[in-house]
């Protein structure tokens, strides 16, 4: 049996894939967990709804977003930073559900990242066509901490650079369960997706929804 013959089996986790110093791909990694996400995923969002946010130059993003933990990230026209509260509700974000924090923090000891403890979850919502442009995560306080971001639902093209923009980003496909954790010297590395393609996941339909780990305090 080949890999490329069943490309859209999630593979049972076997090691790291290394992108680049500091940074790697642990396929499959996910699926053991895969109900439990999805459920956090719906209980998260329902508490805050996905929205699509306005970047400070005044576009709307086509991914939508929503965030759990002590902190999430929002962007609107004076700019990008993470908040204690949702600006939609005036709320405090959901709490981190027991399963996310479980997961990045076994996923980080994986990529050799031990005792990661994220504040912040930003949950992102890719619909077929939604993108998300290349960018550094850089409003975090503790650049010390990986990033863990989980993907699950459809296949997406993960762009990864290096620290300078002008280099050319490799390309990953992501699919359902793939974990993908970047720190040390890849911490400000460069990273997208590429518009997503048109299908249906088994589990989550025609959307990818994607995890995405950090320390932002
Ligand atoms: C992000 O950079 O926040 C998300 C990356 C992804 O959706 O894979
Ligand atoms: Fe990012």
């Amino acid at each position: 049996m080949t890999q490329d013959l069943f490309e859209e089996e999630p593979l049972a986790y076997v090691a790291p894939q290394v992108m680049a110093p500091g940074a790697v791909l642990l396929r499959g990694f996910a699926c053991d967990v895969e109900q439990a996400l999805m459920h956090a995923v719906e209980q998260v969002t329902a508490a805050a709804p996905l929205r699509h946010l306005v970047t400070p130059g005044g576009y709307t993003m086509s991914v939508a977003m929503s965030n759990c933990g002590a902190l999430g990230w929002v962007s609107d026209r004076t700019g990008y930073r993470y908040t204690g509260t949702d600006p939609l509700s005036g709320q405090p974000w959901p709490p981190m559900p027991d399963c996310f924090a479980r997961l990045a923090r076994r996923a980080a000891a994986e990529a050799g990242f031990g005792g990661f403890r994220p504040d912040a979850c930003l949950v992102n919502c890719y619909e077929p066509g939604a993108r998300l442009s290349l960018h550094q995560d850089k409003d975090e306080g503790d650049m010390s901490a990986p990033i863990v971001s989980v993907s699950l639902g459809l296949p997406a093209v993960f762009l990864f650079g290096t620290t300078r923009r002008k280099d050319r980003p490799a390309r990953y496909r992501l699919v359902h369960g793939d974990v993908a954790v970047w720190g040390g010297p890849s911490r400000l590395a460069y990273h997208g997706v590429a518009p997503l393609a048109a299908g249906e996941h088994a589990l989550l339909g025609r959307q990818r929804i994607n995890l995405t780990f950090r320390c932002a305090a």
